[in-house]
């Protein structure tokens, strides 16, 4: 999609599709409603009130214009109330416009937009919220549908968008267009690497194993200025030690693999950091001898959901040049039952020496996690961990299907993370790590044990066990098992992986180059 800042907006040019984003209550208002009322001969302004068009939050009204001006179909998309504008908002109106370009199979559009005199939203969150909206709204999975669902071609979205802004008279806005151009070539940047962590998370689990992951991880980062890959196969990982992984995927057929990815920026960086991003890499997880039963077991692919994340971020990170050392690590592992499976009772030994009894083959994340953290920990020298990993069943119960659950051993650290989610429209909810749980992963015969003795609590059991493997370092850990996956298409997300905490992760490391910045 090729993307450009338009200086004016003539009506009379033909476009295939023209969005316009609507503040709630102020519909009568909005210069460019008024602009598009008058040629229409106050046609819009009749069919506004016929439809009760309020721009209230996910309100849409498209129609045809039947030649009376150059624009074929024009989409007004409701934004909510002025008082509650932010990015997010401009991301969500936009996915609605993304339905409507797709209806439309539009070619060629333009978004026209005013910019609120209040200081609610800047020009630039507006420009990145839409742009990213239509982009992530427009994403299919369909590399195996032969044809749309109504039989027709497949569409890819528009060859050409604009932007276009206005001030409150409808006068073009006297902004800065190298600086809009950038914030919404940035976000449009991170839109495709949300997308990238889409498609590994619906790929297939028979075409996606730990080996083509780590194939996948190598590709998707190779010829990125600062970018090294390296994967350790099963023989690399029994000498490191990774006894936990491995005893994991020991039941598949499809071999575990390690995955390494370390940037190292270019240029004046800051050396006091290291960044460590580490992602659950559980390509299809079947419960193992715990098998799980069918209803669970469908869309277990996305259980590498946090491993998808972590490998486009740092793609991004490196993508986007952001001058913080920052390095991703997934244990790739398929959880399956067999002959050679791990089993409830065993004992398993991690990386770092501690010992893991198997309460439950289920929670099969904690102890591929418990050898990555080790080896952010011991082997790269993290000074931060970020995990994120589909975890549990429990969050979901607890925060519903949309916000992921955050712990933290350090209360500076999260905050910063809660903070970079909610910067990048990303919900999320703080979660303790509550010590008078930590006898419920208490083990008789080893170090810990991965289930918690009971079914209460049982995101903050996952949680109080990745504690363990550590040690000091600030770290934070997302449960990402809801929000992961959509069962329904909301807003900018169509059913299937939603690449949840990749715009996070970017927004963090962000933060993290610019609080460099600020102590030189
Ligand atoms: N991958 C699942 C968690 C999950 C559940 C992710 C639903 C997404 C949606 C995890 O490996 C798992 O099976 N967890 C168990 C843990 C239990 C055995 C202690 C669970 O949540 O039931
Ligand atoms: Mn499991
Ligand atoms: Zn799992």
């Amino acid at each position: 999609m090729k993307l450009e800042i338009a200086g004016k907006l003539d009506l009379s040019v033909r476009q295939d599709a023209l969005l316009v984003p609507v503040i709630q209550d102020c519909v009568s208002e909005d210069p460019l409603v008024a602009g598009l009322d008058g040629r229409l001969d106050g046609a819009l302004g009749k069919l506004i009130l016929q439809e009760e068009f309020k721009g209230k939050p996910g309100q849409v009204l498209s129609f045809n214009t039947l030649g009376r001006i150059g624009v074929e179909t024009v989409c007004l998309m409701g934004l909510g109330p002025e008082q509650k504008l932010s990015a997010e908002a401009y991301r969500r109106a936009a996915g609605r416009a993304a339905d409507c370009l797709r209806r439309m199979r539009a070619k060629k559009a333009v978004i026209a937009c005013q910019v609120p005199a209040g200081k609610m939203v800047s020009a630039e969150d507006i420009a990145g919220g839409l742009v990213q909206g239509v982009w992530l709204g427009l994403y299919r999975f369909d590399k195996y549908k032969s044809r749309n669902d109504n039989g027709g071609e497949k569409y890819a979205g528009p060859d050409k968008a604009a932007l276009f802004f206005c001030d409150s008279k409808g006068r073009p806005a006297k902004l800065s267009h190298p600086g809009l151009k950038e914030a919404a070539a940035r976000e449009l940047t991170i839109a495709e690497g949300v997308a990238g962590a889409r498609d590994l998370v619906n790929e297939i689990p028979e075409e996606l194993f730990p080996a083509s992951l780590a194939k996948k991880a190598g590709e998707l980062t190779g010829g990125i200025k600062g970018l090294t890959c390296r994967v350790l196969d099963e023989k690399q990982m029994k000498k490191e030690k990774m006894e936990a992984a491995l005893a994991v995927g020991r039941g598949s057929g499809h071999g575990p693999r390690f995955i390494e990815i370390v940037y190292k920026p270019v240029g004046r960086v800051r050396r006091d950091e290291l960044l460590v991003l580490v992602g659950k890499g559980v390509t299809f997880d079947s419960g193992g001898l715990n098998i799980k039963p069918g209803e669970h077991m469908v869309t277990m692919k996305m259980d590498m959901s946090g491993a998808a994340v972590v490998i486009n971020a740092i793609a991004l990170i490196a993508r986007l040049r952001l001058p913080v050392r920052c390095a991703a690590v997934v244990a790739a592992v398929e959880n399956m039952p067999s002959g050679r499976s791990y089993k409830p009772d065993d004992v398993v030994r991690s990386m770092n020496g501690m010992t893991i009894e198997v309460g439950n083959t289920d929670a099969e994340g904690r102890v591929t996690l418990a050898d990555s953290l080790s080896w952010a920990v011991q082997k790269l020298g993290a000074t931060r961990i970020v995990d994120l990993a589909t975890l549990t069943g429990a969050c979901v119960v607890g925060l519903g299907p949309t916000t992921a659950g955050v712990f933290g051993n350090d209360g500076t650290w999260t905050e910063a993370v809660v903070e970079a989610a909610g910067r990048a429209g990303e919900k999320v909810c703080r979660l303790p790590l509550d010590e008078d749980m930590a006898d419920d992963i208490k083990s008789e015969v080893a170090d810990v044990k991965n289930v918690g003795a009971t079914r209460f609590g049982g995101a903050i059991a996952g949680a109080l066990f990745l504690q363990k493997f550590v040690g000091e370092v600030p770290w934070v850990h997302l449960d990402i098992a809801g929000p992961s996956w959509a069962d329904k298409k909301r807003h900018y997300e169509p059913v299937g992986g939603t690449g949840f905490g990749v715009r996070t992760l970017v927004r963090l490391a962000e933060k993290l180059a610019a609080e460099g910045r600020k102590k030189k």
